[in-house]
């Protein structure tokens, strides 16, 4: 048993404390957004924050996260209103497919908030996750885009 915070909600999961949090996400918690997709922190579909930190929640044991402030790609927007990086996203097309996206638009929220005005550079450095629909230019355009709203 483990108790989390996941988008202000204090939740118990009935899961062993060296699972992945992801899994406690999705199958416990029933939050569906985040995604698996390599499962060994390369591919950054499952990037979730913990206390405003960008993780890759296929390998963060729930363990490490007892007591932090969870944020998965649902609790993102404020109510209705949207997060800027969610709505860059829609103003500039971003998705194909999708799969990638939600732990794309988390990866970038957590960057905008440390740097606001990413460079190039800043974005080749921390945004490493993969997608396989080759959207890295619209992504890079909506970046610019939500980092000026
Ligand atoms: S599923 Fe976590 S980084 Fe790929
Ligand atoms: S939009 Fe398809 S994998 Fe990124």
């Amino acid at each position: 048993m483990a108790r989390l915070t996941i988008n202000g909600r204090s939740l118990e999961v009935n899961v062993n404390p060296n699972t992945p949090l992801l899994w406690a996400i999705r199958e416990q918690v029933g939050l569906t957004g985040t995604k698996y997709g390599c499962g060994v922190a390369q591919c950054g579909s499952c990037t979730v924050h913990v206390d405003g930190v960008a993780v890759r929640s296929c390998v963060m044991p729930v363990a490490a996260v007892a007591g932090k402030k969870i944020t998965t790609i649902e609790g993102l927007a404020t109510g209705s209103v949207l997060h800027k990086v969610q709505k860059a996203w829609l103003d500039h097309e971003v998705p194909q497919c999708g799969y990638c996206q939600a732990g794309m638009i988390m990866a970038v929220a957590a960057l905008l908030k440390d740097k606001p005005k990413p460079t190039d550079a800043d974005i080749d450095a921390q945004i490493t996750n993969i997608c396989r629909c080759g959207t890295f230019q619209q992504v890079r355009e909506a970046i610019h885009a939500a980092a000026k709203a």
